[in-house]
């Protein structure tokens, strides 16, 4: 068998983007470019893989973790530089180098795989991944001999009218075999109109050499687009929202508009959920079976349980249990924690706050702070006062609780198992159990005064 090795090249400013952001962390359906390329690779059998990075390399790193070795490029002098930095690490082994732009995020790890295979099966030294595209302004063209072998890439900016008119692009995806490609890039040199060196030059050295140089035609060029500027980055998001609706649906999801419908690529849906348009899924999201979730909610980093539906809100990095409903108008802010059965309504907000099962804040409510019990029932308008203008307090709501409409609860508060607080009121003291708290002025009413002011 033999070894396997991935560089990505990552070093780039990516100036087209115009973006303070590096061109690679750019995200696509909730993840950075160079990650979707570096987790694509990882599923792959490979012995190393060396991210080559340089404009932003601190991010980089940090993005991406221990997922990756890197090197360090620190001139952009063109792909062939970048890939020649691997030298010291790959330099001296014997194996397939498998090279992937970082700005390519849409390469399935199949079609890797397939080239790779074809790269072994034909004894190759070099194989690369050619697409055909409709438009294939930007891209580097292959230029083909006249038996139809691969003879050298020409660079659009380097293309004659002529080849310009090649439709068969370069994706930047190569296979090598790893000792031949580190002798051939010593031989790279700039003479081009960018005045870089570039990793394609590679092919017609080793063509020239006598090397086998075969392609693999990627069958789909929508999966090998090359993200340079906003607009590709937008038919990136675009070809990849699809392929993620598709698995959720292929897995029985229903999702009644998928063109209207974003999912990240890290969540993860029930079967029978439901998903209804303008729905946005963010981050590591998980969602159970028979959920109803939508329209027009936007829900990051959370879990939801099975059967639970949530409509119109806002659901952050929040934990939903089974059989709940929340919305619609809800706002779930970080650390909010609803049990089993719970009803959270219209314009309720919850923030760092654990609710427990069968309870309800069923309207125009803020909780903050707060330990909620089972069976709790929060009446409309009521809040927690839990901010002083310093610090931030808690309130603790015990089990089987009524709080009548409109009270404030004014934290450090705790309210014990079975109270009943009267509409109205301010509380400022412990409600021990059972009791009731009534805190507002007491009704008084003058017989006949109202026709005076009429
Ligand atoms: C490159 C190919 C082109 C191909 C296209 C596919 C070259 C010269 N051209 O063009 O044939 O059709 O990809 O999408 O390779 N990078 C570095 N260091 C550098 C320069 C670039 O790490 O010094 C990285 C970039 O961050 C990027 C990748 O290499 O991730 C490709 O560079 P880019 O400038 O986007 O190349 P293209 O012009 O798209
Ligand atoms: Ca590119």
């Amino acid at each position: 068998m033999n070894d396997i090795f991935a560089i990505v090249l990552a070093a780039g400013q990516g100036t087209r983007m115009k973006s303070k952001l590096y061109k690679v962390l750019h995200p696509v359906c909730g993840k950075p470019m160079v990650e979707h390329v570096v987790d694509n690779i990882l599923t792959l059998d490979v012995n190393r893989i060396v991210t080559i990075v340089g404009h932003g390399a601190d991010k980089v790193k940090e993005q991406l973790g221990e997922k990756s070795e890197y090197v360090l490029q620190s001139e952009q002098l063109g792909t062939a530089h970048a890939v020649m930095q691997a030298e010291s690490i790959l330099g001296d082994l014997e194996g397939v180098t498998l090279v992937v732009c970082g700005d390519t995020p849409l390469i399935r790890p199949e079609t890797m795989k397939a080239l790779f295979e074809h790269h072994v099966a034909q004894n190759a030294k070099a194989t690369i991944l050619t697409a055909i595209a409709d438009d294939p302004t930007g891209y580097g063209r292959v230029i083909r001999d006249d038996q139809g072998q691969v003879a050298q890439i020409v660079e659009h900016k380097d293309a004659t009218p002529e080849q310009r008119l090649e439709k068969e692009i370069n994706t930047g995806t190569y296979c090598f075999d790893n000792k031949a490609l580190f002798e051939a890039l010593k031989l790279v040199n700039n003479n081009n109109a960018q005045g870089e060196y570039y990793l394609p030059d590679v092919i017609e050295i080793l063509k020239q050499k006598g090397e086998i140089v075969t392609a693999y035609v990627c069958e789909d060029f929508n999966e090998t687009l090359g993200v340079n500027d906003r607009i590709a980055l937008s038919q990136a998001e675009e070809i990849m929202r699809e392929r993620i609706n598709k698995k959720h649906m292929a897995n029985g999801v229903t999702i009644i508009n998928p063109s209207m419908t974003h999912i990240s690529i890290d969540a993860e849906i029930g079967r029978d959920t439901i998903i209804y348009p303008g729905v946005v899924i963010e981050g590591k999201t998980v969602i159970g079976e028979d959920c109803v979730i939508g329209p027009n909610s936007q829900i990051n980093d959370s879990t939801i349980g099975n059967r639970t539906v949530v409509k119109h809100s806002v659901v952050q990095q929040s934990v939903i249990g089974e059989d709940t409903s929340v919305g619609p108008f809800a706002h779930l802010r970080p650390e909010a924690e609803l049990g089993n059965h719970v009803k959270i309504g219209n314009f309720v907000e919850v923030k760092k706050s654990k609710i427990g099962d069968e309870s309800k804040v069923s309207h125009l409510s803020y909780i903050g702070d707060a330990e909620v019990g089972k069976n709790v029932n929060i009446g409309c308008g009521s809040i927690t006062v839990n901010y002083d203008g310093k610090n931030k307090h808690k309130t603790i709501i015990e089990d089987n609780v009524f709080v009548g409409c409109n009270a404030n609860l004014v934290a450090p508060v705790t309210l014990r198992t079975g109270s009943f607080i009267a509409a109205g009121s301010t509380i400022t003291k412990e409600v021990p159990k059972d009791s009731l708290a009534i805190a507002r002025a007491r009704q008084e009413n003058k017989i006949d005064y109202a026709k005076k002011l009429k």
